[in-house]
């Protein structure tokens, strides 16, 4: 093929919507018998033309090269059926041609990626019940917040994860309307049923304007920005996974498999795996960008820039299925090292919220109770001390109303269990929690 051909071809990265265009064609070719376009015999030649390519296409066989898929499909079939195969672009263009297989495709992977995800949060969920005892610092600002259990902190990525599915769904909705049948731009003067096709093809809807069903790629960007936040929620899990698995930290260790050595450091167990996922996001931001610029400023109704929306969202989509997978994995492997997470605890002075609590419950307005308790955590920062480290006496000569309980109020354990509010850390509430999202896994 010429080069210039091949530059305004998409044959390159279109592959992949083979099997969609062959199953659009059928149920086209199905649509056109119906309705007395094309007769039965012609049809049935059609159709048996292009299971033959399809069983072909499964069993290895690589399709010769052509501008694109959609005439690549075919020329094939006229090679193989002979003229009768010119009958079947009839009362179509590639434009809604080549709409209507996308759709196909994003369909089906959306439902694929939606089962990777659920099989993260099952992990997740598990991982958590698993652990429901280990005690770990929550942090805001990195620094030492208030102890919360290992199990709640995972959660909240199921939690994510949730939404992202459930925005997947919403996109789904739109990408569910079938635009066959709008031919190039204007619809067609044959007596087509396009409610037959979307019937065969499962699709919930016809499109209502043809002009904007061949050049709408809205649920393409939808897409790859549904795609995007999930890979985003995957850097922040993975940023606190090599936070982790740091010396510093020391919270968890994960499976060896997801780790490799420095080529000079013999020490070294890097998390290339979080790592690599964390960097995925770049690229997977980037396709967002780059479709929203392809869409930029387009007039109406189809044109070639159209060709420039499958690099992208076909990168979105491998990537995204990779790192769930490797995500998943790497997930099932991790343990928590609640020794260190407890210990963790000990430091940042995370009980003193809990001082503060306990000065307002007993008369104090909060914010002086606030202002006490910060001269306290400094007296103690001065004196190299903890909060659980002091005498009652040194508590009292900053407020008589401090008793002896005050200790019960310091333990990490305690103040976990009282944090029994909705969507809280203590035990029962992280219980309801999974009850809850188990709920939504079933
Ligand atoms: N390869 C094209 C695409 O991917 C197919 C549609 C071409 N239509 C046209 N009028 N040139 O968008």
């Amino acid at each position: 093929m010429q080069n210039f051909k091949k530059f305004i071809g998409s044959f390159s990265f279109d592959g992949k919507l083979v099997e969609s265009d062959i199953i659009g064609s059928i149920a086209h070719t199905k649509m056109l018998i119906k309705t007395n376009i094309i007769s039965a015999n012609d049809g049935k030649k059609i159709v048996f033309g292009l299971m033959s390519i399809l069983k072909d296409l499964k069993k290895g066989w690589k399709i010769p090269e052509e501008e694109d898929i959609h005439y690549a499909v075919e020329k094939e079939l006229i090679r193989r059926i002979g003229i009768v195969g010119c009958r079947m672009h009839t009362a179509r263009s590639r434009n809604d041609q080549v709409a209507t297989d996308l759709r196909i495709y994003l369909k089906q992977e959306i439902s694929n990626i939606k089962d990777l995800l659920t099989t993260f949060q099952k992990i997740i969920v598990r991982k958590a019940s698993k652990n429901i005892d280990v005690i770990m610092p929550g942090f805001t600002h990195l620094q030492p917040a208030q102890p919360i259990l290992a199990a709640h902190h995972l959660l909240a990525y199921a939690w994510m994860i949730q939404r992202d599915k459930e925005r997947l769904d919403d996109c789904y909705k739109r990408t569910d309307i079938l635009p066959l049948g709008s031919a190039a731009l204007s619809g067609t003067s044959f007596k087509i049923d396009r409610w037959y096709v979307a019937k065969i093809l499962n699709f919930k809807s016809i499109s209502e304007n043809s002009l904007d069903a061949v050049s709408d790629r809205d649920f393409a960007i939808e897409f790859v920005f549904c795609v995007s936040l999930i890979a985003l929620h995957f850097t922040r899990f993975c940023e606190e996974i090599i936070l982790w698995m740091s010396p510093e930290f020391g919270y968890i260790s994960i499976g060896d498999k997801f780790t490799s050595g420095s080529s000079i450091m013999p020490q070294k167990r890097n998390p290339d795996c979080a790592e690599v996922i964390r960097g995925k996001s770049g690229r997977i931001f980037g396709d967002l960008i780059a479709m929203l610029t392809v869409l930029k400023s387009l007039p109406l109704a189809y044109n070639r820039d159209l060709q420039e929306d499958k690099p992208p969202v076909f990168d979105a989509l491998d990537n995204i299925k990779l790192c769930i997978k490797v995500m998943n994995e790497m997930i099932d492997s991790l343990k928590f090292l609640n020794a260190k997470t407890l210990k963790s605890t000990k430091k940042g002075f995370i009980a003193a919220t809990e001082l503060a609590d306990y000065l307002a419950r007993n008369g104090i307005p909060f914010r002086v109770a606030h202002k006490l308790i910060k001269d306290i955590v400094l007296y103690c920062r001065e004196n190299s001390k903890m909060l659980n480290e002091l005498s009652i006496e040194e508590y009292n000569k900053f407020s008589p109303i401090f008793k002896k309980d005050i200790f019960e109020y310091l333990d990490v354990k305690n103040i976990i269990n009282t944090k029994t509010s909705y969507g809280a850390t203590s035990k029962q509430a992280i219980m309801r929690q999974i009850k809850n999202i188990k709920r939504k896994l079933r």
